[in-house]
């Protein structure tokens, strides 16, 4: 059982459109996953048509006053499960910082899972900040996935995500946290983009999904109806992409340490 964090604290990059999709395409080749949604705007949840409920997400297992596994709700994907999010997770901050070692609760709510490995892969969609949902996510994650846009500005959020790593790891919140890979996103085919990807690939290499996701208009269209893209327009540019990705991504040798 693996999980893997899709974490990039710049806003709109791509986050839950990704773990959304690349989840529901890995469930469609057979193997068992989990999304759990860790931002209270609960895009990822309401994108596969599931209303938020009252007290199910990771915020009470995140405060050890619920188990994670009871939070669990099928989707109308076979082999893929969801934590949906809700407004709760906004109190968590506030919250945890009053209780002890709180980078590491998420990491923890996971033990029984692990234990048991109940699933293939766990993708946790983070939220858009450097806050405490998203440090959790990262201590509790064995890999983290970067959404990147194919922007010029893009490349100094990568280094600073991999900054955050290090020091998750020289913290001892998460020594083994590894870079699982990144996704390029939004791509137009323009020579900006392509300068952007090149750049990337001289200073990162191997670590980029050669599978780059198309901007399309399906894509931002999907989730409004409730559906990953593969349901939505199961034979479009976006539909490809991400089953595409879901290849590459089970295919892939082991990742390279942060
Ligand atoms: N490949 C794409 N083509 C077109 N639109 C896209 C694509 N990927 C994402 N979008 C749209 O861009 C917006 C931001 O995407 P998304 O919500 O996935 O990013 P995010 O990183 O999760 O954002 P946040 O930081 O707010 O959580 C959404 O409206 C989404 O529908
Ligand atoms: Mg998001």
């Amino acid at each position: 059982m693996k999980i893997i964090a899709v974490a990039n604290q710049k806003g709109g990059v791509g986050k839950t459109t990704t773990s959304m999709n690349l989840s529901t395409c890995i469930a469609e080749l057979g193997k068992k996953v989990l999304l759990v949604d860790l931002d209270p705007q609960a895009n990822a949840t309401s994108g596969l048509g599931i209303e938020p409920v009252e007290n199910v997400s990771a915020y009470g297992p995140m405060l050890g006053e619920a188990n994670l596994a009871d939070m669990i709700l099928p989707t109308t994907r076979e082999n893929l499960f969801i934590i949906p999010a809700n407004l709760d997770l906004a109190g968590v901050e506030v919250e945890l910082i009053r209780l002890g070692d709180h980078l590491t609760r998420l990491r923890k709510a996971f033990e029984p899972l692990r234990a048991e490995a109940a699933f293939d892969y766990i993708f946790l969609d983070c939220p858009p900040s450097l806050g405490v949902l998203m440090t959790n996510a990262l201590s509790a994650a064995d890999e983290v996935l970067v959404p990147l846009q194919c922007e010029y500005y893009s490349m100094e959020g990568l280094a600073k995500i991999i900054g955050i790593c290090e020091q998750l790891r020289d913290a001892g919140a998460n020594p083994d946290l590894q870079l699982c890979g990144i996704v390029m996103t939004m791509y137009l085919r323009t020579n900006h983009a392509n300068q952007v990807i090149a750049e990337i690939q001289k200073h990162y290499g191997e670590v980029i999904f050669k599978s780059v996701i198309p901007r399309t208009i399906r894509l931002a269209e999907a989730p409004s109806h409730g559906q990953p893209i593969i349901a939505y327009e199961s034979s479009g540019l976006g539909a490809a992409a991400y089953r595409a990705l879901a290849k590459e991504f089970l295919t892939r040798e082991t990742p390279v340490a942060v």
